[in-house]
């Protein structure tokens, strides 16, 4: 797992935007794995800013987006896909028919997490995978717990994570669902490439963990560690706890 750590969370997010429009333009029907989050709203930012001056074509890219909550509508503007469509998906020139997300309002939610694995696989798989981080060191939905999903499944949501999101749903904690859908572990791991965003003080401890400790369920972003090509950017700030041999991490 290599680390990098920036300046700020604006540095983080322009430099990996300009990385994204280096790989839309070299693979111009790349398949892009996507977080919501406050940590990414930067990253999404300076994308739109980069397509507006006409540096980053999303015409031909695929996107595919970790996690949904379970019971909103599709198009309920508190769920992730509205989120979504603020941040980028309205902004840019991606092609809807080629945008995925799970439908958490889905009749039968066990198939649709078979058709969402499926999707992914008939896309030709993700290239690459970018992810935040949750406080109790979480990715999309899979919290800490004795045991991981492997595949994208239907999971309970913890109350750090609600209270983590609550803001979405006018800070009413009763008002955030309690279940949501996700990639599983394996649906993550499988990305060929996987950038993972953590910016600020809050995170600085599962931060820490994730690169210096043992790869622990209890911790689902340590299994990053056995991916081959896996990166974590981070902001100064998210970096203080580090102590093992990824402190000497460049800087920039
Ligand atoms: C949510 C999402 C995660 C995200 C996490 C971090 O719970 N399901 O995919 O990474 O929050 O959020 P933030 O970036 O706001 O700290």
């Amino acid at each position: 797992m290599r680390v990098r750590i920036f300046e700020t969370d604006e540095h983080v997010a322009r430099a990996l935007a300009l990385r994204m429009a280096s790989l839309l333009a070299a693979q111009p029907a790349v398949v892009l794995g996507l977080p919501t989050g406050r940590t990414p709203i930067p990253l999404y930012r300076a994308l739109v800013r980069l397509h507006r001056a006409g540096r980053a074509d999303f015409s031909r890219a695929t996107t595919f987006n970790l996690d949904e909550f379970v019971g909103l509508a599709h198009d309920d503007p508190r769920g992730y896909h509205g989120f979504m469509r603020r941040h980028l998906f309205d902004q840019v020139n991606l092609d809807a028919r080629r945008i995925h997300l799970l439908n958490g309002a889905a009749a039968d939610l066990a198939k649709e997490c078979i058709r969402y694995e499926r999707a992914i696989e008939k896309a030709g798989g993700i290239d690459l995978q970018i992810l935040g981080l949750g406080l109790n060191g979480h990715i999309g939905f899979n919290e800490p717990a004795r045991a991981l999903v492997a595949t994208t499944h239907r999971t309970r949501l913890r109350q750090a994570t609600r209270r983590a999101n609550a803001a979405l749903f006018g800070h009413r904690l009763r008002n955030v669902p309690a279940e949501g859908l996700s990639m599983g572990m394996a649906t993550i791991l499988r990305a060929k490439r996987i950038v993972l965003l953590a910016t600020g003080a809050s995170k600085a401890r599962s931060v820490a963990r994730m690169v210096d400790g043992s790869v622990t369920p209890r911790l689902p972003a340590s299994f990053l560690q056995l991916h081959r090509d896996a990166e974590v950017w981070i902001d100064r700030a998210a970096a203080v706890a580090i102590s093992g041999p990824h402190r000497g991490a460049r800087r920039r």
